[in-house]
């Protein structure tokens, strides 16, 4: 698999041309600021009365309505809540010129259909594998976040130079830019959400502590246990590869891995994990999501809520300290 770099990449295809950022919370706020200081000429779209509006503004970036924006606008990135895209992407259609470049940083709305764009627009996918205030912290210390880049649609025959020099241009092509495409993009993201990082091994984590907490151990050391070392594995994986990291550990604990983790990560654990993925192509995930939104997040609400008052939180709360 191809990963470029900056020096692979010819920047020229964003020159002269103005970017709008529709969206300013988690990423766009970090890519509109990253654009601005690789010199790109950007404006931030947003709706009226906007709350993040005043922020971009404090931050010295252009704001404009959105139609504004757009219209104003030679490459136009898509940096508002996957949920909403299909109803935004209406909004702004009529506004959007002959040409325009209509990028995201998730496949979701283009795999599944939320939004169906223009057959005259370039369209693009640069995605940046961390979160907004990372790509941020990594650019301003001169570093960069790797990302995926792909194109859907290609109008104009610049759509692959026009997304390599916005990647290039947000710091990824720093770090590396990865080719794929919106589908690979979405359905690998949409897996991982659910059954590794952020889904099932968080809840690893809360299992193993109520399981210590059943057994008569005392919370804090519990927590310590379960949840405070995740970042020190992190880090190790980062640095090493997962065979590293297990070379790095004591005795003790690299037989134990061994002995225990394929007795809770079983076959099962990766039959479901096949179903999971099955699901997500099947757009069943898209579908929540929508209907997620559609509710208000009731869902989402009620989780935030239920997760803020159990013993774990809790734990956290009073031993804290050792974290910052
Ligand atoms: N979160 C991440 O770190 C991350 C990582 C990789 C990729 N992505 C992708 O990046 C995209 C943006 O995600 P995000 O987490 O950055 O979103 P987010 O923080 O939830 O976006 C919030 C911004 O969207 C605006 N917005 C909300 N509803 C709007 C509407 N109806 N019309 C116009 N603007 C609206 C908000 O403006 P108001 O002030 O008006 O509410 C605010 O500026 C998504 O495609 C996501 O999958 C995100």
């Amino acid at each position: 698999m191809e990963i470029l770099r900056d020096g692979d990449i010819d920047p020229a295809p964003l020159a002269g041309k103005r970017v709008a950022v529709v969206g300013y919370g988690n990423q766009g706020r970090a890519q509109a600021l990253n654009l601005n200081d690789s010199g790109i000429d950007v404006v931030v779209g947003l709706r009226g009365g906007s709350a993040s509006g005043r922020e971009a503004e404090m931050a010295g970036l252009p704001v404009a309505l959105l139609e504004d924006a757009v219209a104003s606008a030679n490459v136009v990135m898509m940096l508002a809540p996957d949920e909403i895209h299909s109803a935004l992407y209406c909004e702004i259609e009529p506004h959007l010129r002959h040409d325009t470049a209509l990028g995201f940083s998730h496949g979701l709305s283009v795999r599944f259909g939320f939004v169906e764009p223009r057959a005259d627009l370039d369209v693009f996918l640069v995605a940046p594998k961390g979160p907004g205030t990372a790509l941020r912290s990594l650019y301003s210390e001169g570093k960069g976040m790797i990302g995926v880049w792909a194109v859907a649609q290609d109008a104009t025959g610049m759509a692959r130079n026009i997304a390599l020099a916005y990647g290039r241009a947000i710091g990824c092509a720093r770090a590396g830019l990865i080719a794929s495409s919106f589908a690979e993009e979405a359905e690998a993201d949409l897996f991982n959400e659910q059954a590794v990082v952020w889904g099932a091994v968080p809840e690893l984590l809360v299992a193993g502590f109520e399981t210590l907490v059943a057994g008569g151990v005392a919370p804090e050391l519990a927590y310590l246990e379960c949840v405070g070392e995740l970042k020190l594995i992190a880090e190790l994986i980062e640095e090493r590869g997962i065979a590293g990291m297990r070379e790095a550990i004591s005795n003790t604990a690299e037989l134990g891995a061994l002995l225990g983790g394929q007795r809770i990560v079983d076959a099962s654990v990766r039959e479901r994990m096949a179903k999971v993925l099955e699901e997500v192509r099947q757009g069943r995930f898209a579908r929540e999501l929508r209907q997620e939104e559609a509710s208000a997040y009731e869902r989402l609400e009620s989780a935030r809520s239920q997760a803020r008052q159990t013993l774990l939180e809790e734990t956290f709360q009073r031993i804290s300290g050792a974290y910052k």
